[in-house]
């Protein structure tokens, strides 16, 4: 098979999360995950989780991988699914073929769990986002979406959904009317004010139940690149 021009293999190792467990940055992942574990109680068991960001390149992907794997890494069964159909990157992240996805799921008679792959991180399944779709919105919004979240919950601890920009289409929107909880993420010196204030917004529409934000990509060398902004809402 022809290498691609990105050196896959690079990318699979560059998750900080999994080369360098105790770096500070490693460390802000495992934060947001206490963050994140004790906004769910009893009455309001979060299990989902929807990472979206106001515009692209703003760091959703490499959010939703390293709180997958550590929130992997703490015993808990982890499924993160690569719901952004139009620019999926999960399969290359954890180099995973990507045939068969959820875009198969949505639109064929494929069953779920045989599309669902195993990774080299303990506990931790991925569903990658399938073969191109002409129509990742209504697929997300369909029926068939809310039975396959019925039936994961079911199976997993916790299931994380990466998404696109929410301000760009609607994919996340619906994703996070869905899902027990969304955190945004916000790129230093990327993130634009009227752009995020859209985005807040827009999940505010649907009833999004917004945990807070992720910062990311900070130069205060105190805030040791990564941390969590404090709730919303
Ligand atoms: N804090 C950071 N420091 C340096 N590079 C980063 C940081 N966060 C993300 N990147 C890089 O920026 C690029 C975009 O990140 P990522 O793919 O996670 O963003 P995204 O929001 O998922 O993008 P898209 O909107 O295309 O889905 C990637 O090459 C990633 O490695
Ligand atoms: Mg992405």
């Amino acid at each position: 098979m022809a290498r691609q021009k990105n050196n896959e293999t690079t990318e699979a190792v560059s998750l900080i999360t999994l080369i360098d467990k105790s770096s500070p940055v490693a460390e802000r992942y495992r934060t947001i995950r206490t963050n994140i574990q004790f906004a769910s109680s009893a009455d309001q068991q979060l299990k989902t989780l929807v990472i979206t960001s106001s515009g692209p390149g703003e760091g959703k992907s490499t959010t939703a991988a390293n709180l997958a794997v550590v929130f992997a890494n703490s015993g808990q069964k982890v499924l993160l699914v690569d719901a952004d159909m139009r620019k999926p990157t999960v399969h290359k992240t954890f180099q995973l073929t990507n045939s068969n996805g959820l875009s198969n799921v949505l639109s064929t008679n494929t069953d779920v769990h045989q599309s669902i792959q195993s990774t080299v991180v303990p506990n931790l399944s991925i569903l990658t986002s399938g073969q191109k779709s002409p129509n990742p919105s209504e697929l997300l919004g369909s029926l068939k979406m809310d039975q396959i979240i019925r039936d994961l919950k079911g199976e997993y601890d916790f299931i994380i959904f990466d998404m696109p920009p929410v301000v760009a289409v609607t994919d996340a929107q619906i994703m996070a009317s869905k899902a027990d909880a969304t955190m945004v993420v916000v790129r230093e010196n990327v993130t634009r004010k009227d752009s995020l204030q859209k985005a807040r917004e827009l999940l505010a529409m649907v009833n999004a139940n917004v945990l807070g934000a992720i910062y990311n990509g900070s130069t205060d060398e105190s805030d040791q690149g990564y941390y969590y902004y404090g709730t919303e809402n």
